[in-house]
């Protein structure tokens, strides 16, 4: 997978207590009420990191939060942890990914994706984890991470893995 290309006008940014994220709405509102409430408190804990994409004029077109974590050794498939010690496993957690109503169905959706993916990718440099795992919200954003290699973890049809191998993979690197 190459680099994200961002459209003509967008950019990426850390988010900060000046970005209008009241004004966000992907239609969903545990994911609304994620970014607009808890995500910068979350932040400023170090309990997760939040990337926003600003549109031309400013505003939220998406964002995603990046978090770490640990599945239990016999939460993930056997084929993932055949010759891994028994005991938790680090995972980077994609924990949440909206994009704006207003820009919804012009491939942001994926483009944050790519970019979270990339940046676990080479966290994963540094930060060793087994897999990437994410909580899904509904069947609809679940059929939209399955289009990227994301399969269901054993025993629960809405947490999603895609293993550090295949994201290598992605990344080309393998
Ligand atoms: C899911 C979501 C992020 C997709 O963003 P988007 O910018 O509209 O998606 P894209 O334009 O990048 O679409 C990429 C592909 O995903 C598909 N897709 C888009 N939304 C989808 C959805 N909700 N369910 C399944 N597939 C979806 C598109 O059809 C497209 O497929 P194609 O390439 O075969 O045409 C967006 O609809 C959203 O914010 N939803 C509410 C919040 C949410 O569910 N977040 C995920 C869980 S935290």
């Amino acid at each position: 997978m190459s680099g994200v290309v961002l459209p003509e006008g967008f950019r990426l940014e850390t988010l900060e207590r000046r970005h209008p994220r009241r004004g966000f709405d992907c239609g969903e509102e545990l994911v609304n009420d994620w970014l607009r409430a808890k995500a910068l408190q979350h932040q400023d804990k170090r309990l997760s990191a939040t990337k926003i994409l600003l549109d031309p004029r400013g505003n939220i077109a998406g964002f995603f939060t990046l978090a770490t974590g640990q599945v239990d050794f016999g939460d993930l498939p056997s084929d993932l942890v055949r010759q891994l010690p028994r005991r938790a496993l680090p995972v980077a957690v994609l924990a949440w990914l909206g994009v704006n109503h207003a820009h919804q169905g012009r491939k942001l959706g994926d483009l944050l994706l790519a970019q979270a993916l990339r940046d676990c990718y080479e966290a994963g440099q540094t930060f060793a984890f087994v897999a990437v795992v994410l909580d899904c919200v509904n069947d609809r954003a679940k059929s939209f991470y399955e289009r990227w290699n994301f399969a269901v973890l054993p025993g629960n049809p809405y947490r999603l893995f895609l293993s550090a191998k295949t994201l290598a993979a992605m990344m080309g690197q393998t």
